[in-house]
């Protein structure tokens, strides 16, 4: 596995197995073991996934010494605020059942963003988390939010995949040395993308599938990419791309395919409506 470099000079895996919508019921248990066991060592979670508990087990039942895994949650909306943000942030210590959080992100752009990020910035001083983060943040929501930020994020987690590029957004987080990590990197199983003719080439060229060359690219992009798969052959395979490499002019035929048009759009005011609305506690 290939780390990159973040802003505060700690080390992440370039690629994290993400866990997004399996359940908590032994299958989120499950799926983390078997990415650990494939050789993953950076599993991405949320307090919002309902499945920290599971993540937690698998780490503790791998064997693997927890140094060596990098964990990422992030707090969900209802827990903003300064105060309930302390809350969630012990509430996903106890749930993952570890002493700190590698990488701790909030996970939504709206309600009581500064009064939670302040929450997180005092985590960090505390040893409790090591890096944080922001999400799905935009260009907008960015210059919103940044001069209530003592800490300068280390990532912003975001919807990125080669039709959904972000191209400004990856501007200005670049300006502040913010890496971009990729939620939906496959295009959550987008057939059009998995089988786009430029991607199927490259990935009879190099031997590969069109889920590999897809986050060859990503990875040769300089993002963090979250691919999910509950398919151990698939799982496997998605971290199986650091043995070849693109051209100069493969990466821009992939570039080329951008829309520009990401499927969520954070600034839609049914979605702040529709996420506010989600509990995930009494
Ligand atoms: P499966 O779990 O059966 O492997 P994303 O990470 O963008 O959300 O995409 C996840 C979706 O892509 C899942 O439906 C997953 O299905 C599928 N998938 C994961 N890896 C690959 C791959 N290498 N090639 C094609 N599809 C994949």
């Amino acid at each position: 596995m290939k780390n990159f470099k973040l802003n505060n000079q700690k080390s992440i895996p370039a690629i994290g197995f993400g866990v997004f919508m399996i359940s908590n019921n032994g299958q989120t248990y499950d799926a983390t073991l078997a990415a650990l066991k494939a050789g993953y060592r950076h599993i991405d979670t949320a307090a919002g996934y309902m499945n920290e508990s599971d993540v937690g087990k698998a780490v503790k039942d791998s064997g693997i010494d927890r140094s060596e895994i990098f964990i990422t949650s992030k707090l969900w909306l209802q827990d903003y605020g300064y105060e309930n943000a302390k809350k969630g942030i012990e509430n996903s210590l106890k749930a993952l059942d570890t002493d700190y959080i590698d990488l701790y992100l909030l996970h939504q752009p709206y309600g009581d963003y500064l009064g939670a990020w302040k929450a997180l910035e005092e985590a960090v001083e505390e040893g409790k988390i090591k890096s944080i983060g922001i999400s799905n943040i935009t260009v907008n929501l960015w210059n919103k939010f940044k001069d209530g930020m003592k800490i300068m994020p280390v990532v912003n987690q975001v919807e990125f995949n080669p039709f959904t590029q972000q191209k400004e957004l990856r501007k200005v987080m670049n300006e502040n040395q913010i890496r971009l990590e990729a939620w939906y990197p496959l295009g959550h199983g987008n057939k059009d993308l998995l089988e786009n003719e430029i991607i199927v080439s490259l990935a009879n060229k190099y031997n590969k599938n069109a889920g590999q060359i897809i986050l060859r690219w990503i990875y040769q992009e300089g993002v963090i990419s979250l691919p999910k798969s509950t398919n151990p052959t698939r799982m496997q395979g998605n971290i199986d791309i650091f043995d070849f490499e693109l051209t100069e002019e493969e990466m821009k035929s992939i570039k080329d395919l951008d829309t520009g048009k990401p499927t969520h759009d954070p600034e839609d005011p049914a979605n702040e409506t529709r996420l506010m609305g989600l509990k995930i506690h009494d």
